[in-house]
């Protein structure tokens, strides 16, 4: 059902335009253009807190609970300050660890890609929901007997969707309709719908709650022929986000021995590496083309690759990078990564 209806509408997934639902979001505009690595005393405080929150398990500084809240603490937005709190963090920190421990292909991920992929608590500037505690009751059952993490994340892809009476559903064009996008989970789940930003994130948030690393990927405006490559002005030429997830080395017996980023879309049926969008039109899209690249959202703000990095020029743009979130334009806060050649090179790495 919900399938067919990404089909259907496959080609308009319009997330939302401008200003249009500024009022879920209950917190000053943030400035455009974020400081990068801008140190502060609160994000110190903040892991302090955090750390004592988490109790014995948060005591040692080099403990799995002390490096989580404190990587939050240091990258999580300057909009998130007096918004998310030490318990919060704690909470959320403690979660993610304990699906982590619950299977072999969650303890296999390396403890970098744990931070960055799942722990946050959040894709972008949506609301900051306490969806954790209620995805990783509901969704551990779900893949308590996965083989590995390419297993999970379909099986959570199939039946996420299903755990609401009645389901939750794609909707295009809700803002044109006078409703605005439900972007967070919790927001999702109230509504039962959403474009396919709002379950991008959603999938990303399941897929953190049973530990497999994901991200919210995606392009401002297809660079089809009639499309003026400016996001604001088509509806019908995007914007669309889907979603990655990372995947250990040699993930099941029988699946492709294949470690790296794989793309599915949310609600969509077909697995990994399968989606409407790809090879066409993903394969219309250009790296290095703010309009039309396709961009993977990383938690914090733009970071300037490392000097090593540059120097060895496996860095490409040198340059920090920010998502461009179409329902907030000049909104640079949120960092990412350029994968545009990897959908032109054949989609997974
Ligand atoms: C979305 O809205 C645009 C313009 O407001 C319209 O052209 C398009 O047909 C709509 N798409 C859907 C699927 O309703
Ligand atoms: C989608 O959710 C919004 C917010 O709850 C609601 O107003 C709208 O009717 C829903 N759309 C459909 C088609 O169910
Ligand atoms: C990119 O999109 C922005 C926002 O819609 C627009 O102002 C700009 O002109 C576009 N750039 C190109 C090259 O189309």
């Amino acid at each position: 059902m919900a399938a067919l209806l990404i089909r259907a509408a496959a080609l308009i997934c319009v997330t939302t335009m401008a200003d249009a639902h500024a009022w879920l979001r209950p917190r000053p505009l943030r400035a455009v253009g974020t400081v990068v690595g801008a140190a502060a005393g609160w994000r110190d405080e903040l892991a302090r807190e955090a750390r004592a929150a988490l109790g014995a398990a948060g005591a040692a500084a080099e403990s799995d609970g002390a490096r989580c809240v404190g990587f939050l603490a240091a990258r999580m937005p300057d909009a998130d300050r007096g918004v998310v709190s030490a318990e919060f963090l704690a909470r959320n920190c403690a979660l993610a660890l304990g699906a982590r421990a619950r299977s072999a292909w969650a303890v296999s991920v390396p403890f970098d890609l744990f931070l960055e992929y799942v722990a946050p608590y959040a894709c972008f500037d949506e609301p900051r929901d306490e969806w954790r505690p209620l995805l990783s009751e509901l969704l551990a059952p779900l893949v308590a007997g996965a083989a590995s993490s390419r297993e999970a994340a379909e099986r959570i892809n199939s039946l996420l969707w299903r755990q609401w009476d009645p389901p939750i559903r794609f909707m295009p064009n809700q803002t044109r309709a006078g409703h605005p996008g439900q972007l967070s989970p919790l927001s999702v789940i109230r509504a039962r719908n959403a474009s396919c930003t709002g379950l991008s994130i959603m999938l990303v948030d399941a897929l953190r709650a049973v530990g497999v690393p994901a991200r919210v990927v995606g392009t401002p405006c297809w660079a089809r022929a009639g499309c003026s490559h400016d996001p604001l002005a088509h509806d019908a030429c995007g914007n669309h986000n889907w979603v990655e997830v990372w995947l250990p080395e040699g993930a099941s017996a029988g699946a492709p021995r294949c470690a790296g980023w794989h793309f599915m879309g949310a609600a969509e049926e077909g697995g990994l590496d399968s989606a409407w969008f790809f090879p066409m039109p993903a394969q219309l899209q250009r790296p290095g083309a703010l309009n039309v690249s396709i961009f993977a959202a990383r938690f914090g703000p733009p970071l300037a690759p490392s000097a090593e990095a540059r120097a060895s020029g496996s860095a490409w743009p040198p340059a920090a990078l920010h998502f461009p979130m179409v329902w907030a334009w000049g909104d640079r806060s949120v960092g990412a990564d350029d994968v545009s050649m990897r959908y032109l090179e054949g989609g997974s790495a």
